[in-house]
């Protein structure tokens, strides 16, 4: 107490005596920094450090163009640690250090309490948010109903159906000269689809009429609210208090979960009935009747929807924004595209002997039967035959990896392959957004858009997981990437056949900072049909 008051004489009064002391805190001061700069001098690489708060100003500074300023560092250095108040955060670009820490040394790098503590208000306890027993069991069951031919099936069935509804909305607005948000429109669609496939619900959101969508809403709310977590020191305090940023958290989980918690109990009410359902839902309220399960409450369920719903919602929608996205902006490449769909769909009809209906893009109704018509030819095993299409599903990943970065919690003290050291307790971050963009991955043109890199000798060929890394890799590689696909190549056979995109004047294309690289204005594009 004492010492509090002197201290506090020192600054108001600065007598003699005390204005020496003054200068003595002044210089230890000084030197510390002195010494830290002494320290870095020859720091060429990483971002730039201060005493105590590390490179927080940096971080915060460029919050907003993260994913570029870590492309900055990361090509200089192929791991850049960027050292923060409580913990330190590693950056990995390099495919060798991926490996190690997505698969070698798999059970040194969960999600992590810090990563968990952030996410549980949205995630819960679900697969993305899961370590341990808990992930694994979530792990087996899904991984199951993802490998069974009668989901491939339904998925097939309703991807087909929402992508023709989707293609209709578009005739509309084409018809009508509006603009339209691309971004928005997918995000229907995907949300529609996982809803129909995952729970076996019809929620409706690409009507026509496209009507107010709350929970999608609410939804990215909370998610960009959550990844602010991450930089922002004063959350805890926020939401103690109930105010700013948390507080709008709050009143989005509430939306998330009315509608969740309604799903839910429309199933259950659905399954007293005796109608036998293979969609996931079901397939884990089943498994919920064992009490040992650790899926029979409604909480577990809830964390369960929410999380196929970030799965398989946004990576899709922004995806497929993306992909637009590069078609207006490579008109060469969408004009490729464009010729692979118009063969394809000849030779189809020519091995199924139909005639392709004639229409008139000026005739909408006739177009519209041609969109269907194209739609009955698209299936798993001939959309396999669309290797343009795919190669540039797969280059738009690369460039624009709907996960961009994501974060793993050290759970002890361990050195990776470049010799890097890792703190237990640090979050070891590996980069798809970077990643792509590295020349000591993909050579010098690894910032343009080529889909032409994807074939070799004419055929398709793969690259290692651990550098094309948009669906992670390892023991928790994405178990949804070969239905995303099967999705994405449903919807744009049929949207880059029939239609062409021009973005509306002015209109800004750049990311939004969460868990996801959605765009933060949309995509807003006119329309017209194509012969
Ligand atoms: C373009 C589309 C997609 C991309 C780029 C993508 C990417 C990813 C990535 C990066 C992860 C790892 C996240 C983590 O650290 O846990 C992941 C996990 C996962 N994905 Fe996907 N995903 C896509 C679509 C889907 C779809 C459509 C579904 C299912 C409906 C799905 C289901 C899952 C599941 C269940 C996991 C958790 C796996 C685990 O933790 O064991 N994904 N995905
Ligand atoms: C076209 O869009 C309008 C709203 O702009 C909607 O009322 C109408 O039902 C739509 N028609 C079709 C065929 O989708
Ligand atoms: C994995 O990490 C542990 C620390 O948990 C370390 O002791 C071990 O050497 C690492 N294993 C490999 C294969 O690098």
């Amino acid at each position: 107490m004492e010492e509090d008051n002197h201290l506090l004489s020192i600054v108001l009064s600065p007598s003699p005596s005390s204005f020496q002391k003054c200068i003595v805190v002044a210089l230890a001061l000084f030197s510390w920094i002195l010494i830290h700069k002494w320290n870095q001098r020859n720091k060429t690489v990483g971002p730039k450090t201060w005493p105590l708060i590390g490179a927080s100003i940096e971080l915060l500074k460029n919050y907003e163009r993260m994913h570029d300023w870590l492309v900055d560092h990361l090509s200089v250095s192929k791991t850049t640690t960027v050292p923060l108040p409580f913990t330190t955060y590693i950056y990995i670009a390099e495919p060798s250090n991926v490996e190690h820490v997505l698969k070698t040394n798999f059970s040194n790098y969960p999600k992590g309490e810090l990563y968990r503590s952030y996410m549980h208000v949205l995630l819960g306890d679900g697969i993305f948010n899961a370590d341990g027993e808990m992930w694994r069991k979530q792990r087996k069951t899904a991984s199951f109903e993802f490998a069974s031919k009668n989901l491939r099936d339904f998925s097939t069935t309703v991807f087909r159906e929402y992508a023709v509804k989707l293609s209709n909305i578009l005739c509309n607005v084409s018809v009508n000269h509006h603009d339209i948000d691309m971004q928005d429109l997918y995000m229907r669609m995907t949300l529609d689809s996982i809803c129909k496939v995952g729970f076996g619900v019809e929620i409706g959101t690409l009507s026509p009429n496209l009507p107010d969508n709350s929970f999608a809403q609410a939804f990215d709310e909370a998610n960009t609210v959550v990844t602010l977590r991450f930089i922002d020191p004063l959350w805890r305090i926020k939401r103690f208090l109930q105010i700013g940023s948390e507080a709008l958290l709050e009143r989005s989980i509430k939306v998330v979960d009315d509608f969740t918690y309604s799903m839910i109990r429309r199933r259950k009410a659905e399954w007293k009935n005796n109608k036998m359902k293979h969609d996931i839902l079901s397939r884990f309220i089943e498994l919920g009747k064992e009490p040992e399960s650790g899926f029979n409450s409604d909480k577990s369920l809830r964390d369960i929807v929410l999380n196929f719903v970030i799965a398989g919602r946004d990576t899709t929608a922004t995806t497929l924004s993306w992909f637009t996205y590069m078609l207006i902006t490579h008109p060469d490449k969408a004009e490729k595209l464009y010729m692979e769909l118009k063969s394809f769909e000849e030779e189809r009809a020519k091995e199924q002997n139909i005639k392709l209906i004639p229409y008139d893009k000026d005739d909408v109704q006739s177009f519209e039967r041609r969109i269907s018509q194209l739609a009955g030819l698209l299936n798993y095993d001939s959309l396999g035959k669309l290797s343009y299409l795919t190669a540039a599903i797969s280059e738009t990943l690369r460039l624009y990896p709907a996960v961009p970065q994501d974060p793993k919690g050290a759970t002890r003290d361990d050195v990776l392959p470049d010799g890097t050291k890792v703190k237990a307790g640090s979050l070891v971050t590996y980069v798809p957004y970077s990643m792509g963009r590295m020349e000591y991955n993909w050579g010098p043109d690894a910032k343009s858009f080529k889909p032409e890199r994807w074939f070799k000798d004419g055929a398709l060929q793969t690259f290692s997981p651990f550098k094309f890394t948009a669906f992670q890799a390892g023991p928790r590689i994405c178990l949804g990437r070969d239905s995303a696909y099967l999705q994405m190549k449903m919807t744009l056979a049929i949207v880059c056949r029939f239609f062409e995109f021009k973005l509306v004047p002015d209109h800004p294309v750049h990311y939004r900072m969460m868990t996801i690289l959605s765009m933060a204005q949309g995509l807003k594009v006119q329309v017209s049909r194509r012969t």
